[in-house]
């Protein structure tokens, strides 16, 4: 996806819930000095300052689809480390079944917060297990650059084979929890919008289609959609994760 479109169409509702309202609005986002804090079910919590995280592992660049709940997807080299990195050093305790990420909502910092279109702080969660997998990446840069604002600087979540929202931006707390936690689509929509959110071309969203894209940049009149895949393809890597569950109730 060209560097330009994936810095312009973006969804980050806590500057404006249009595609183009993002790169025009998160110039008022300061990155740093930015701390997160890792907390909950672990043996070692701790605030880290970004300096420090930028220095846990060595960063990778990694090509991935990321493919949006609403129907369009775009191919993003991301760099970061993944986020098993971080979670080895926090230690969890038997405890620790879910991870929630809590982000900035910050109104002096963000416009959209005036909206009620979602309960903020934007909350997001995932099991455990998944966010040990080894494609869960923890990003600071795209483009072999520090994340532009409006893709969620300066540190965001970016889980491959979920739709997009699952992938939280500008995060600023990591918790450790034993329930699943509430997260901010759930309480929006839950007949909507599931907790696992595995892309899944065969369970529609109550209001439209999942069995297909619109990759970000084909926009021509004649341009066919492209079929949405299992796990957004990434289903050799991941699959094994929900062996057993009916992934049409846990959606
Ligand atoms: N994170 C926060 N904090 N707020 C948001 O509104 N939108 C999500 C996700 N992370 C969102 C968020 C959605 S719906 C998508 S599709 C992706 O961010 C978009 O990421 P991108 O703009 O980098 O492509």
């Amino acid at each position: 996806t060209a560097y330009a479109d994936a810095t312009s169409y973006n969804n980050f509702y806590e500057f404006g819930t249009s595609k183009s309202d993002p790169a025009g609005a998160a110039g008022s986002l300061k990155p740093r000095p930015w701390t997160v804090a890792v907390e909950g079910e672990v043996k070692k919590p701790k605030v880290f300052d970004l300096d420090e995280l930028l220095g846990i592992a060595p960063m990778e660049e990694r090509s991935y689809r990321l493919r949006c709940v609403e129907g369009w997807s775009m191919v993003i080299p991301w760099v970061g480390w993944s986020l098993a990195e971080l979670i080895r050093r926090v230690e969890p305790t038997g405890n620790a079944k879910y991870v929630e990420f809590v982000t900035l909502a910050d109104r002096a910092q963000m416009p959209g917060l005036r909206s009620g279109v979602l309960d903020w702080p934007y909350v997001e969660g995932l099991r455990l297990d998944e966010a040990m997998h080894p494609l869960t990446l923890l990003a600071f840069g795209l483009y072999g650059e520090v994340l532009p604002n409006q893709n969620g600087a300066p540190l965001r979540l970016v889980v491959p084979w979920k739709y997009g929202f699952k992938s939280a931006k500008s995060i600023v707390k990591i918790r450790f929890v034993e329930r699943e936690p509430r997260t901010a689509w759930v309480k929006a929509a839950s007949q909507e919008y599931g907790f696992y959110s595995n892309v899944n071309p065969n369970v529609d969203h109550p209001r439209w289609s999942q069995a297909t894209e619109r990759r970000i940049g084909e926009d021509g009149l004649f341009q066919k959609k492209r079929p949405t895949l299992m796990f957004n393809g990434y289903g050799p890597q991941v699959g094994q994760l929900y062996a057993g569950m009916d992934l049409k109730k846990y959606f």
